[in-house]
């Protein structure tokens, strides 16, 4: 179905009015549509031409790209301004002075804690690291090569099987429990991942850590009695964590709320989020920004690389947002991090090359006219692989700290009365009342 044109015809009676007229020409009939928030209710739409027999009108969005799903306070964006804030706080700020367990507290409360409250959060968030040995057997049955988000998502939906009260979502002493529980236990499950594809043997969680700490442990502890991190480390995981947190109605996001409207328990809610982060269009970016980064090599490589984008061969991985037609915030934080862990781990010489691209294009015409500018992948794929991460372990890395927004946004749903169980329509393509012929008279 192609996209038809729409006519503005300009009228000079201008009214303040906060509706939308239409006519339908099909019939002749004017409808006055309600503006609120600068949306239409399709349920509005729904009324034009509706009659005892024919359904109305419906809109056609695939990938929902104009259609709001819901009314939310979690994560604003302006993506021309290059703003994105959680809960009003820009990210800049949380980045540079919060930790991410204050940042979590924030999505999933709606406001900053105090000093008990954030207490009595990080205390409960690390004693509820650990995960049931039935899980961690049910982990190690997966074969030696199993990519960690399929171990992620398959172990996160296992979750609910201990945790049978979890569907009872109505409850909000038990939805705290689950998402303390979700939290806490999404980078133990995370590292495990990780180490049953080295062959290694799982690492307990160590409670006296912070929780990036501890998850560094857990990725990275072999002998050593205590493992302690390089705190310029844990610091930019923690940066990292904090970016990735939320970015409103995502794909993932959309899947968790989708997922969730049929009143299921969180850990599939998330579950489901976890699967559409998967997806090479969602969660690999940065892993396509290495893969390029290393086939161009060296510095000198660069501008012949670039004028192969310029002639459309192909894309410079890393660059351009959906939503960001400035600049994406999150980038300029994860370019500073980036300087942080090469201070520990050496200079990756990738970085050299990608420096180079960033120098390059952000003076280019054909980018800047475009408004093409570095994404948050462009840096993040460098430091995952400075911390000796493989590929398959940077969408891990994404859906840790995604869980505090998802389940900010899940509890967002359960409590919103205006949500109902995702339902879209469709426009029906198919054959109509053709008469069944039995096989075997067909096939005579
Ligand atoms: C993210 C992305 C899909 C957004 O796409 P979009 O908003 O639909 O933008 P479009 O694909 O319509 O691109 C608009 C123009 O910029 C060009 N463009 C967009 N991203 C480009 C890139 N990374 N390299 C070169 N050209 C690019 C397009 O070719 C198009 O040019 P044209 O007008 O001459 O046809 C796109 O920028 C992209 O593919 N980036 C690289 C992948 C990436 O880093 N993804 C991670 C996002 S967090």
């Amino acid at each position: 179905m192609g996209s038809a044109t729409v006519f503005r015809h300009r009228r000079p009676n201008v009214t303040q009015k906060q509706t939308l007229t239409v006519r339908d020409n099909r019939t002749g009939d004017e409808y006055e549509l309600d503006i609120t928030d600068g949306t239409i209710r399709a349920s509005d739409v729904g009324k034009i031409g509706k009659t005892g027999e024919e359904p109305g009108l419906a809109v056609y969005d695939p990938g929902f790209t104009n259609t709001a799903s819901t009314r939310s306070a979690v994560t604003y964006i302006d993506g021309d301004r290059g703003i994105l804030e959680y809960r009003g706080y820009p990210i800049e700020q949380l980045a540079e002075s919060s930790t991410f367990l204050e940042v979590a507290y924030l999505l999933i409360h709606g406001e900053l804690p105090t000093k008990e409250q954030h207490d009595q959060w990080v205390h409960e968030i690390t004693f509820h690291t650990f995960v049931h040995e039935n899980l961690k057997s049910l982990m190690q049955g997966f074969r030696y090569d199993a990519h960690p988000m399929g171990m992620l998502l398959s172990s996160v939906g296992a979750l609910s099987t201990f945790y049978p009260e979890a569907r009872n979502i109505k409850d909000p002493q038990v939805r705290h429990e689950q998402i303390v529980r979700l939290i806490a236990k999404m980078p133990t499950l995370g590292a495990w991942s990780f180490r049953h594809a080295q062959g290694k043997p799982y690492v307990y969680p160590d409670n006296d850590l912070t929780y990036t700490e501890n998850f560094l442990s857990m990725l990275f502890r072999m002998s050593e009695s205590k493992y302690e991190p390089d705190p310029r480390l844990s610091k930019a995981l923690e940066v990292l964590f904090i970016l990735h947190a939320d970015h409103e109605q995502n794909c993932s996001t959309n899947a968790v709320r989708s997922v969730g409207s049929s009143q299921v328990d969180p850990y599939s809610a998330v579950s489901a989020g976890i699967a559409a982060l998967y997806g090479p269009l969602h969660g690999g970016a940065n892993e396509a920004v290495l893969r390029m980064l290393k086939r161009i090599k060296t510095k000198d490589n660069v501008p012949a690389f670039i004028e192969g984008v310029k002639n459309g061969d192909e894309r410079l991985m890393g660059f351009g947002h959906r939503v960001y037609k400035n600049y994406d915030p999150r980038a300029k934080i994860i370019k500073k991090a980036t300087e942080d862990v090469f201070e520990v781990t050496g200079v990756n010489p990738l970085l050299e090359v990608a420096q180079e691209l960033e120098k390059i294009a952000l003076e280019d015409e054909y980018f800047v006219s475009r408004k093409l500018y570095p994404n948050v992948d462009f840096y993040s794929g460098l430091i995952y692989e400075a911390l000796q991460f493989p590929p398959e372990m940077f969408t891990v890395l994404f859906a840790i700290p995604r869980t505090a927004g998802w389940l900010a946004q899940w509890l967002e749903l359960v409590d919103d009365p205006e949500q109902k169980i995702a339902r879209p329509k469709q426009i029906y393509t198919g054959e109509r009342q053709l008469d069944f012929i039995p096989a075997a008279q067909r096939w005579s």
